[in-house]
């Protein structure tokens, strides 16, 4: 199905299923522990050894010698694997890093081996026994230093900025900015951040002759699928991914890594099929992460709050060949402003591979310009609120051609003040003390892209009544489950409890996968053109007119006939396929999601620690499919944002070149508990640009903006400005009010 003009009146706008906060149909099942996630899965093929992988422990050089002598003597070791007996393997279309193979060393914990053993104690004995010799190379570790002489680059993808230069110009910043009568320059650094998603990476490998399943955790099916044939140099045709259940991804997932890969190449070398997840303590190292950015932001506005001039400048680090962090991306679109500058700059580091975590781009690039909004509206002596509002824009401010498909971004702010209490901030910070507590609020505008994307799904019908979907599409934790059989239950006019959904199979159609918070969206139009196949194979099997027919109860009505829906299929299942498909839509308006987010923070006036107080944040992404696990999504990715703004970094030894606090001890995340009060609120909108369903997403949107939130509620309870994120205790205390 071809979409390309504004979605009109559809089975969906009903809203029996859709748009319910149900429960998510399979959480008996995850509550229970029953949903098998890919290590746990003993049953799907006999026999399975245990493989363990061995990291690099130099950051660039080459591997001389890897010694498996006393490795192979360990017993129940089946099969050793290093990088030096084969040759350098071909490189996923996704990945920047080889996984495998050769001397090379480009980064830190990258593989260099795999044990294959009856256990995985022995494989881990096995493993700790090679002795490896390396060749160490100076390498470029520290972004500060590389940052001077980074040239401009431009992203890859639509999401990032610059044609072909890296740099983009409207108006004439540079001009504009000089004779502004209020202006700010003023230079934000973010850490690099490592995904920590509870799941490890993990894969069960088996190989049936020259075909390869792999039972897996990955975010994207198809590109895994083909990035697998594409690394081991087989035919596509010949690998299988199976991936029901996923214990998060937040894009750690989105790309081949080396557990599929080493748990194949151990399962040939074992003949038998081999199970391996990547130690906690090497996934920070040998995976992607969240690369370290530094951006210059300039803002210049009128004494009445009209900013004249934006300049948003980012530069941040990967390997060579890698990507720029877009973290300018939602500074093109956000805010109006005739004159305008973004540009993206990337060093070459020899730390491990950058790549995609929740929202990049925006999650970086908001803590950025929301804390540089925060410190102009200050200098301007207009409430942060109002100064966004003044500023607000209903096109695209590059090409005001384009209009936005739907922008609530002044109704997200205007509703999250009311309800948060904005009107009792303090303006002057530091003024508002509860016992040992420094007391402030902050807001940011929150920003993301809504993305489309082909996605495909196939539609059964049983005789029974019920209908069963399948697509490669999957569930990170998100709700896809539940939003998928909430669609096809609406379509086919059944209950929930009467369709099955089957998803994460490379066997099934191809769908958007889980990414970018493009997954609801696009995943539930894929099933919705299916259904719309199904309900034309339905009435026709029934001899209805397709157009008239309705599909209610469980029934096909027509005029004054009816007929049970199982009866089209009473001979045989029906199945329907279909993708959904976008013309140019996207192109000639902008999608976006927009949101307000409201912070209170209590600073120890002794300490410095901060503490979350309440945080609400209210959302405008089309039509809520679930608002159940849709407020789930924002919740976790408001408290994601509070780790951005507080704790999550990822240290860098700058001598060495890697990052050191590589496991869950080391590395802090909050959780749940840390926040006692949040509270999240969607406004009531469709988007009838974005898909048949009206939806975005919310996944990612959810995180831009909060760490800088919570930046300005420090300061509104300090009176510190901290650009260097996180904002931790050692960064306020020495300059902390004196004690009263
Ligand atoms: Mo998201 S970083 O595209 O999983």
């Amino acid at each position: 199905m071809k979409f390309d003009a504004p979605a009109t009146q559809n089975p969906i706008d009903q809203l029996k299923v859709v748009g319910k906060p149900l429960d998510r149909i399979d959480g008996r099942l995850k509550t229970t522990g029953r949903a098998p996630y890919a290590y746990e899965r003993h049953d799907v093929a006999p026999n399975q050894a245990y493989g363990y992988v061995l990291g690099a422990e130099i950051a660039k050089g080459r591997v001389t010698v890897m010694d498996t002598a006393a490795a192979a003597k360990v017993p129940g070791v089946l099969a050793i694997v290093t990088t030096l007996d084969i040759p350098r393997l071909d490189k996923g279309e996704m990945n920047t890093a080889f996984l495998f193979g050769g001397s090379d060393i480009q980064h830190y914990h990258q593989a260099i081996a795999v044990v294959v053993a009856e256990t995985f104690e022995q494989a881990r004995e096995g493993a700790a026994a090679i002795k490896a010799e390396y060749e160490r190379q100076p390498g470029r570790f520290d972004l500060a230093v590389e940052a001077s002489n980074a040239p401009l680059v431009p992203a890859d993808s639509g999401e990032g900025s610059g044609g072909g230069s890296g740099e983009d110009r409207f108006g004439d910043f540079e001009a504009a900015f000089a004779v502004a009568p209020v202006t700010l320059d003023a230079t934000y650094t973010t850490p690099d951040e490592t995904h920590a998603m509870m799941e490890p990476h993990a894969t069960i490998a088996a190989w049936n002759g020259d075909r390869l399943t792999l039972w897996t955790s990955s975010q994207m099916i198809a590109w895994g699928k083909r990035d697998v044939a594409k690394t081991l140099g087989i035919s596509p045709e010949k690998v299988r991914l199976d991936s029901p259940y996923i214990g998060g991804g937040f894009g750690g997932k989105l790309f081949l890594r080396a557990d599929a890969v080493l748990a194949a190449l151990g399962a040939k070398a074992a003949g038998r099929p081999v199970k391996l997840a990547l130690p906690r303590p090497m996934i920070a190292n040998n995976t992607t992460h969240r690369p370290a950015t530094i951006q210059r932001i300039r803002i210049g506005a009128a004494r009445d709050g009209r900013i004249t001039a934006i300049a948003h400048e980012s530069t941040s680090g990967d390997l060579p060949d890698g990507q720029p962090e877009t973290a300018v991306s939602q500074t093109k679109l956000l805010y109006a402003g005739e004159n305008r500058l973004t540009a993206m700059r990337l060093a070459v580091l020899d730390l491990p591979e950058g790549n995609s975590m929740r929202a990049p781009g925006e999650a970086a690039g908001m803590l950025a310009i929301e804390a540089a909004m925060d410190e102009m509206a200050e200098k301007l002596g207009i409430d942060p609120v109002e100064f966004r509002i003044v500023n607000d824009t209903q096109v695209d401010p590059e090409h005001p051609e384009r209009p936005f498909s739907q922008r609530q971004l002044v109704e997200c702010l205007r509703t999250g003040a009311e309800r948060f209490g904005w009107n009792r901030r303090n303006a002057s910070p530091g003024q508002r003390r509860e016992g040992q507590w420094l007391v402030g609020l902050g807001m940011a505008a929150g920003f993301r892209n809504n993305l489309l994307m082909k996605s495909g799904a196939r539609v059964r019908l049983h005789a029974s009544g019920g209908v069963t979907v399948e697509t490669d599409m999957t569930d990170i934790g998100t709700g896809s489950y539940t939003i998928l059989a909430q669609t096809a239950a609406e379509m086919m006019g059944v209950s929930l409890e009467q369709v099955t959904v089957s998803l994460g199979d490379s066997d099934f159609p191809v769908s958007a996968g889980s990414g970018g918070q493009f997954g609801a969206n696009n995943s539930t139009a894929g099933v919705y053109a299916a259904c719309v196949k199904l309900r034309e194979a339905v009435a026709h099997k029934l001899g209805f007119n397709s157009a008239e027919a309705e599909f209610v109860d469980g029934q096909v009505r027509s005029g004054n006939r009816s007929a049970p829906l199982g009866r089209a299929a009473e001979t045989n299942d029906l199945v329907a396929e279909d993708s959904i498909e976008y013309g140019d839509l996207a192109k000639r308006y902008q999608q976006s999601t927009f949101a307000g987010h409201f912070v209170e923070v209590g600073v120890d006036a002794y300490t410095g620690e901060t503490r979350i107080r309440r945080m609400l944040a209210v959302c405008a992404a089309g039509r809520i499919l679930n608002p159940k696990s849709a407020r789930s999504q924002v919740i976790g990715a408001m408290t994601m944002g509070v780790g951005a703004a507080l704790m999550e970094e990822l240290a860098v030894d700058k001598r060495l070149g890697f990052f050191v606090n590589h496991d869950l001890a080391g590395y802090e995340v909050p959780v749940h508990a840390d926040i006692p009060h949040q509270e999240v609120i969607f406004l009531d909108e469709t988007d009838p640009i974005s898909s048949p369903m009206k939806a975005k997403g919310v996944g990612e949107l959810g995180l831009c903006g909060v760490g800088a939130a919570v930046a300005n509620a420090i300061y509104n309870a300090t009176g510190i400005r901290v650009r260097d994120y996180p904002v931790r205790l050692d960064k306020l205390i020495d300059r902390l009010p004196p004690l009263a």
